[in-house]
This record gives structure tokens, C-alpha cells and sequence, in this order.
């Protein structure tokens, strides 16, 4: 008896130290999920809260402060908590710490818009691979990014965050970009998963949204992005989904990702805070973020009552467990806090030189010879949007405006000018909020132009140069007034400027520097050069000044149609371009369900999205199409020849300057796209491209 006793005792004894040994590591986690109790099982699936991300303002004390989550740790097992980071143009992470003198700088990229307007895979591939060195050197684990929805309509708050409103090239820069993040051993979260296209209202606003629009065009650019690039993350978006909230469509998250694309990762939650969390992990969405603690609570009472299996959760926990082993903090990574920030800016300022589209050029007014004097009209020459706002906001060391640009490429700039706009902006800086230390700020307002400014500059500027710049967000929609369409004060300085200017044989150059589509039918005649420079990033001056200056010669395309007027969109009845009501940066309600475009939106426009439906018979004219661009070159392309799922395509420089071109193959939809390298005249290139498969689906 004395002897079955020990026996036991020393069963027990080993068998506890046999559980105090367990540790995580990458061959051993059904080992490691057998370990775990109920409890620490739900404190894997939630995160650890807002602690990281109100560092910068509060001072707490974490890794990596201002990254916008982490996981929980479990340190009796050996599971780290790991950080998660926005964000699309760069990591967005707080540049000061308290008790530092150091600072840390991200690069602030150009924005979705402008890298899907390069139609260049491979350069997008090394600005993700730029942002991911930046990420792992500071300590992320996971870059939330990139978005990637749609652009079904240009008054989306968060259109520059996104890349086109075509699922193929939305799909494939997407890859692109996850490909460059993770071949530095950092994971990313491709968002928000899915129809997720207006901010009013966003926690609740309903998409309602077709099988065949949805799988075609809203799905499909995900699917593309999961089956060739396997982003580590899906983010499951705010809103809901034909009546159901994504984050708990099992049907979206469970048959459709894992089932029929093959996804192998771990879906978090957007930014939500507590909903049904049961739900959510019985749908197969494995992380709760930003995460609170009573969600770990209403876990353990939901199975403890049956409500929700242990079985469900574990697969669950599993996936987190299958990402934590795979990040630097897992495997003792020790971040320097010093990426090659110079490197990087070189990387910022050559796509953004890809991507900047020229929409204009009258009479070779462009390029203009270097030493050309230049009067800038417009806040925005002086003070560059590089990047949108909210969680696409990046704090980067240094904007280079376009005076600044241009000055350094040796144009002369009219100083009296310049110093007028610059008193303006020292009097008026941007607008700063409680969060806009931590998510970026509108810029200033537009300095009022009496006419007899213009007329002073004339005498002494060779050409006239005016930026338009517009900013948005996450939380808020754009508006029609003032924002889509130009404000009276614009259109007033758009009009003076020329006519003074054309008054006297000088030319003018419109600078859009925007995150979105803006109207452009109504006064396009009036400047002899368009350039759509979007928000460049911290490069953009120079950027722009290579391409003004002729260094660089524009090879952008539009990845967007810009329509002569909003209510040509078939989306536009079917979207809150008239709301006024609150912002719902931290939410929206269930309130507004029964109203239209606030509480539940019709996506009633079908397939009839962006050049889809303008290129049909009898559709209507649009100020710029889908692939538009012009060049300072011009080029001659063979007829595409068709081989299995190849087509070939032979390009020629047949113009005086090196450049690079786009192929764009529709028929009648984009099917396959390619970029040369830079060609010098007389030079040839020939693309073999990709068929992309539409009928991928397997439903
Ligand atoms: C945004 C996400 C972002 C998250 C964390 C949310 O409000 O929708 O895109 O990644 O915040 O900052």
C-alpha cells in the first residue's frame, strides 16, 4: 500500500514537472494547446488592449509604443505576446519615447492609390519589403496592411488607403506587397475582409451586396491576394455583410478563406472592441483586438455553459499559437531601432516617381526646362499632403514640399510669392486634435489670392504652378461640396491664374495632390498641365520636381476612372455622399439600421463598378478612364499573341526619351497587366504575361 502511495506520488510529482517544462516551440504546439487551461486558451484569442497604441499620449510602458495592439502572453508556457503595427504607407508606430532622446522615424511611403497607379508589381514588392525591414528593425511582428478594398466609390474616407477599383490589380499589388512585408520573416494583415467601402457608420452599416458582384469583385481581389501571397492575416472589417456582421460569417471566414482559397492563417478582428465574442471565434475569427478582458471572461462562461465548444476555440488558439511561433519576438529577434531610414527614402521617392500620372500635357508644356522661374500658388506647394489620416497615417522625419523639391532640382521658385503663402501657413498651421499626435491632421486651410497677387507673381514667374490637395480619413466619409468638387476659393484661383497667366503667353500646371478621385471635367480646358501627383509620401517634392523637370518620365496609369460628374457613378444614389451626422471613428449604431446608406447600403450598382460599366455602349462619358496616362515618350506595342494562358506583347520606344510603358489586356475586363523597364528610344521589350483565370471559384 505504502508503496502504490509513493509509486503515485511520484507519478504526480513528474508529471507536473513534465508540465512545467513544456515550452512553446514551433514542432511542439498540440503539445503546448494540451497544456493550457480553459482560461488561458481565451486569454490567447484576446489582445491585450490599447495600451500599446495610447502609449505616445499616456506614457505607458510597452515594447513598441504606439503600435495599435499586441497578444497576451501565457510566460508559464513560453508564449510571448506579439505586436501588431499599422500600417498601409509605412509602420506607424510613435516616434518619441518618454526618457529617449532617440527618435523612431518610419518612412512615410505614397499611398495605396499611387503604388497600384505604378502597375509595377515589382517595385511595390520592394517598398513592402522596405516597410517590413522597418517593422522587424523596431520590434512588429505583424504590419496591419495592406488595405485593400475596393474603391467602389471615390467618397470612401479611406480610398487612398486602398488600391484600385479592379479586383485583379487590387489582388496582385496586394500579393505584391505582402510578398515584400513577409520576405523579411514579418507577417502582415491584408483588411478590412470584406465589402467594407464607406466609414459612416461603419461598425453597423450593412453592405448588401449580390453573389456575383460580391464573389467577382469584392471577394476576388482577396482571394487573389491569399492564394498567391499567403498574408500571414486576414482582418476581419467593421461592418456587416448581407445582415451579418463579418467578424462572425462563418461562411466568409471559415468556407470561403480556409475552405476554398486555401487560407492557412489567423483572421483578428478590425479595431471592434466587445461584440458577441463567442460568435466570433465559433466563426472561425481567432483574435479579438484591440481586446478586454471581459471578453476572456464571457469565453470561459460560454463554454463552461456549453455555449460555445472547447473544440472551437482550440482552433482558435491553435492559429494564434501557429502565428506566434513564426514572429522575430518569438524567435529572440533583437531590433536594432535603426532601419536604413536613407535607403528607404530612396525606395519612397522612386515609386512615388512610378505612380505620379500625368493627366495633362497641352502642347508639351512639360516638361519644363530646369532654371524655368515658377510662381506656386496653392497650400499645398508649400505644405505637401504626403499620406492620408488615421491608421494610415505615418510619423515620418520629413515631408519635402514641392517649393522644396524644385528648388533642389534648380528651378527658381517667386519668392514673394512663396513668402506670402508661408506667412499664411505659419498663421494657420494644421488643425490639432487630441489624436492628432497619434493619427495625423487635415492641413491647412487655402490662403485667400486677391487677383492683384497674381498679377505681381506674373511679372516675374515664367509658369504658374497650382496645387489642389485634399485629405481624408479613417471614421468620416468625403463630401460632394468642397472636397469632391473644388471649392469656390480653388476654382476662383484656378481661374485668375490662368487668365492672368494665358493673358500673357505663360503657361499653367494644376498639382493635384489627392488621396482620392476629384472632379475634373468642369475646369480641365483651363491649365495646360494635369499632374496627378496623389500623396507621395515624405519623397513627394522631389518626386514631383523629377517628373516636372523631365529627370523622370511619367509612366503612372490611372488604377481608378475619375467620372465627369458623381452621379454618373452607378454607386452614387447608394452611398452617404449627403451625410451630415456624426463620424463614427469609434463606432456608428445600431440606431441607424433602417436608413439608407447609413444603417444598410444596396451595392444595387451590381458588376457595373468603375470602367466595367463606362466602357458600355451608351454609357457616360468620363473625364479620365480606368489605365490613363501620358508620357513624355510614346511607344508602339505589337499585337498580343495568345498562347495557353500567355499573352505576349512587344513595346517599342519609338519616341526621343527613355521611359517605361503599362500593357493593360481587357477583354472586357482587365486580365492581365505588365510594366517594361525603362526603355531607352528605339529600344524593344517584350512582356509575357499571366492570364489571370477569373473562374477561379470553386462553389
Ligand atoms: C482600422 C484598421 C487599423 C486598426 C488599428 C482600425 O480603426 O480600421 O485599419 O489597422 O484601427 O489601428
Amino acid at each position: 500500500m505504502k508503496k502504490t502511495l509513493l509509486i503515485l506520488v511520484f507519478s504526480l510529482f513528474s508529471l507536473s514537472v513534465m508540465a512545467q517544462d513544456v515550452t512553446l516551440r514551433q514542432d511542439n504546439i498540440d503539445e503546448v494547446l494540451s497544456q493550457l487551461s480553459l482560461k488561458e486558451k481565451a486569454t490567447l484569442v484576446v489582445g491585450a488592449g490599447y495600451k500599446s497604441m495610447l502609449a505616445g499620449i499616456f506614457g505607458f510602458k510597452t515594447p513598441v509604443p504606439g503600435a495599435a495592439g499586441m497578444t497576451r502572453a501565457v510566460p508559464r508556457l513560453g508564449i510571448p505576446a506579439v505586436v501588431l503595427s499599422d500600417g498601409p504607407a509605412g509602420v506607424r508606430i510613435e516616434p518619441r519615447r518618454k526618457g529617449s532622446k532617440e527618435t523612431f522615424y518610419c518612412t512615410g511611403f505614397p499611398i495605396g492609390s499611387l503604388l497600384s497607379s505604378t502597375w509595377n508589381t515589382e517595385l511595390v514588392e520592394q517598398v513592402g519589403a522596405a516597410i517590413g525591414h522597418e517593422a522587424l528593425e523596431y520590434g512588429v511582428d505583424v504590419l496591419l496592411a495592406p488595405g485593400m478594398n475596393i474603391q467602389r466609390n471615390p467618397l470612401c474616407g479611406r480610398t487612398f488607403e486602398y488600391f484600385s477599383e479592379d479586383p485583379l490589380l487590387s489582388g496582385k499589388v496586394a500579393a505584391a506587397y505582402v510578398r515584400g512585408v513577409q520576405s523579411q520573416g514579418v507577417g502582415t494583415s491584408v483588411k478590412h475582409f470584406a465589402a467594407n467601402n464607406q466609414e459612416t457608420n461603419r461598425f453597423w452599416n450593412d453592405s448588401q451586396v449580390a453573389d456575383e458582384p460580391l464573389r467577382d469583385i469584392y471577394l476576388k481581389n482577396f482571394e487573389i491576394a491569399v492564394r498567391e501571397a499567403q498574408p500571414w492575416t486576414v482582418m476581419a472589417s467593421y461592418n456587416r455583410l448581407n445582415g451579418i456582421h463579418t467578424q462572425e460569417d462563418k461562411w466568409l471566414l471559415t468556407d470561403v478563406l480556409r475552405g476554398e482559397w486555401g487560407f492557412q492563417g489567423l483572421v483578428m478582428t478590425d479595431w471592434t472592441g466587445r461584440r458577441n465574442t463567442a460568435s466570433q471565434i465559433a466563426a472561425g475569427c481567432d483574435l479579438m483586438e484591440p481586446g478586454n478582458g471581459s471578453q476572456i471572461r464571457e469565453l470561459v462562461r460560454k463554454v463552461k455553459k456549453g455555449e460555445l465548444t472547447e473544440a472551437e476555440l482550440d482552433l482558435c488558439v491553435r492559429r494564434v499559437l501557429e502565428l506566434v511561433v513564426k514572429t522575430p519576438t518569438f524567435k529572440g529577434y533583437k531590433p536594432s531601432l535603426k532601419p536604413d531610414l536613407k535607403a528607404d527614402a530612396v525606395v519612397a521617392r522612386e515609386a512615388a516617381e512610378e505612380g505620379i500620372v500625368l493627366l495633362k500635357n497641352a502642347s508639351g508644356t512639360l516638361p519644363m526646362a530646369v532654371g524655368t522661374s515658377v510662381a506656386l500658388f496653392g497650400v499645398g506647394s508649400y505644405q505637401l499632403l504626403p499620406g492620408g489620416t488615421g491608421s494610415g497615417h505615418v510619423h515620418r522625419p520629413y515631408v519635402v514640399n514641392l517649393d522644396e523639391g524644385l528648388s533642389g532640382e534648380g528651378f527658381h521658385i517667386q519668392e514673394s510669392l512663396a513668402s506670402l503663402y508661408r506667412r499664411h501657413l505659419e498663421k494657420n498651421p494644421p488643425r490639432k486634435t487630441f489624436t492628432s499626435s497619434m493619427l495625423g491632421s487635415p492641413g491647412s486651410p487655402e490662403m485667400p489670392l486677391s487677383r492683384s497677387t497674381v498679377e505681381a507673381a506674373v511679372q516675374e514667374a515664367e509658369v504658374a504652378i497650382v496645387t489642389l490637395s485634399r485629405q481624408a480619413g479613417e471614421g468620416g466619409d468625403r463630401h460632394l461640396e468642397d472636397d469632391f468638387l473644388l471649392t469656390n476659393a480653388e476654382k476662383r484661383m484656378l481661374l485668375d491664374v490662368c487668365e492672368v497667366f494665358h493673358g500673357i503667353g505663360k503657361k499653367v500646371i494644376v498639382v493635384l495632390n489627392v488621396g482620392g478621385v476629384v472632379e475634373t471635367a468642369s475646369w480641365k480646358h483651363l491649365p495646360d498641365a494635369i499632374v496627378l501627383a496623389w500623396q507621395p509620401g515624405q519623397e513627394g517634392g522631389n518626386a514631383l520636381a523629377r517628373i516636372l523637370s523631365g529627370s523622370v518620365c511619367p509612366s503612372g496609369r490611372l488604377p481608378v476612372t475619375f467620372p465627369a460628374d458623381y452621379f454618373d457613378l452607378p454607386s452614387s444614389a447608394n452611398f452617404p455622399y449627403d451625410y451630415s451626422g456624426p463620424g463614427s471613428m469609434a463606432g456608428g449604431s445600431a440606431r441607424y439600421n433602417d436608413v439608407k446608406n447609413v444603417g444598410y447600403t444596396v451595392y444595387e450598382e451590381g458588376l457595373d463598378v468603375g470602367y466595367r460599366y463606362f466602357d458600355k455602349p451608351g454609357s457616360p462619358a468620363v473625364s479620365f478612364p480606368f489605365g490613363f496616362g501620358l508620357s513624355y515618350t510614346s511607344f508602339e506595342l505589337s499585337e498580343p499573341v495568345y498562347a495557353g494562358d500567355t499573352v505576349s506583347v512587344t513595346i517599342t520606344n519609338i519616341g526621343k526619351v527613355a521611359g517605361k510603358e503599362v500593357v493593360i489586356i481587357k477583354d472586357p475586363i482587365l486580365r492581365a497587366f505588365g510594366k517594361t523597364r525603362l526603355l531607352q528610344p528605339c529600344e524593344s521589350q517584350t512582356l509575357n504575361l499571366i492570364i489571370q483565370d477569373h473562374e477561379t471559384r470553386t462553389d
